[in-house]
């Protein structure tokens, strides 16, 4: 392990002004977004569309790193440039999601725990090889009647950790991610409960692991309230209980948090994010790694149509650039009319 490797690649990750983009959906996931939009999704479909978002002029300006997916990571542009490369070349640095998915928890029903530990010292070791200098895997928390239970919250806790000791293990920076989903009735305190329960499980066990809190990047869920909440709670509000769990949970020596947009509209996400750093300094940079946040309005304007590429990659830049000013609390909505 080459602790100062880690450290730079974690604080480029997180640099200001950038954030990180998740184009990582797995098969399944990436054909629910292109059925989404009437397109097929086949290898060529897949290639395409990433190359549209990865080429997109400038994106290397608001863009630190790329999280891919294990097809992705072995792919080329249409001019045969190997995507790593391409990316790495403009300063975007390549990553890879490795968890194997968020399968049933046995025995505890309702509740997840996510797979892929075995062979990951191998895979980690390829992907290395390939060019990935970062990597991410997701736990999956849900609130429900009488869940998450403490068994659960352990579980994915140590199943982060072993992943991020073997990432650092392998000179490759881990995103650990433990993700409370804002599926359900439930309030943003109850949010804020589980979130801050699940923050301090997993930097316990990511000390238990010995894990060099200075080469990772965090990447939670905001606090906020459940989709089917009667009442849900403002952008003040989310951004104010939000760094307060974050302030109680996540150690200083953590360089940067980014994070998941969890199905929130693309303008909530870079509001939310905004109103975050606006309410700094803070002791970590606060940055994104959104998936749908940053993809949605690219995906519905390219709608899998060659004619609409352009369309596509100005709908992604006009988010990334937009969420690249939330970096620095410089974004106001009355921006989302006027940008390109
Ligand atoms: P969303 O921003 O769509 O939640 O995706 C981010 C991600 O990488 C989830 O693992």
């Amino acid at each position: 392990m080459n602790v100062q490797d880690l450290q730079s690649v974690a604080q480029a990750m997180v640099t200001k002004g950038k954030g990180i983009l998740a184009a990582d959906e797995s098969s399944p996931t990436i054909k629910k977004r292109f059925d989404g939009i009437d397109t097929e999704s086949t290898e060529e479909n897949r290639r395409t569309y990433r190359e549209m978002l990865f080429t997109a002029d400038e994106a290397w300006k608001y863009v630190s790193g790329v999280i891919l997916f294990d097809e992705t990571i072995r792919q080329s542009t249409s001019e045969g440039v190997p995507f790593v490369k391409y990316l790495a070349d403009r300063g975007m640095i390549p990553g890879i999601k490795v968890d194997k998915g968020a399968k049933a928890l046995a025995g505890f029903p309702g509740e997840k725990v996510t797979e892929g530990l075995d062979g990951l010292r191998e895979r980690l070791q390829s992907y290395y090889e390939l060019g990935a200098r970062f990597a991410k895997w997701r736990a999956v928390i849900t609130i429900g009647d009488g869940i998450p239970s403490s068994f659960c919250l352990d579980a994915n806790a140590h199943a982060l950790a072993r992943y991020a000791a073997l990432c650092q293990e392998a000179n490759i920076v881990p995103i650990v991610e433990p993700e409370v989903l804002m599926d359900g009735p439930h309030t943003l305190e109850r949010c804020e409960e589980v979130t801050g329960q699940a923050l301090s499980l997993v930097f316990s066990q990511l000390n238990a692991h010995r894990v060099v809190l200075e080469g990772m990047v965090l990447k939670p869920n905001m606090v906020i309230s459940g989709t089917e909440a009667g009442k849900r709670a403002g952008v003040e509000e989310v951004a104010q209980a939000t760094v307060r769990c974050l302030r109680e949970h996540v150690p200083a020596a953590v360089p940067g948090i980014a994070f998941l947009s969890g199905g929130q509209t693309a303008e909530e996400a870079t509001g939310h994010l905004n109103a975050m750093n606006k309410l700094g300094s803070h002791p970590w940079e606060l940055t994104f790694s959104y998936g749908r946040a940053l993809q949605a309005p690219a995906l519905s304007a390219w709608h899998g149509d060659g004619k609409n590429y352009d369309a596509g990659q100005q709908a992604f830049l006009k988010r990334a650039k937009l969420n690249g000013l939330a970096r620095t609390g410089r974004y106001d909505s009355s921006m989302e009319s006027e940008a390109a």
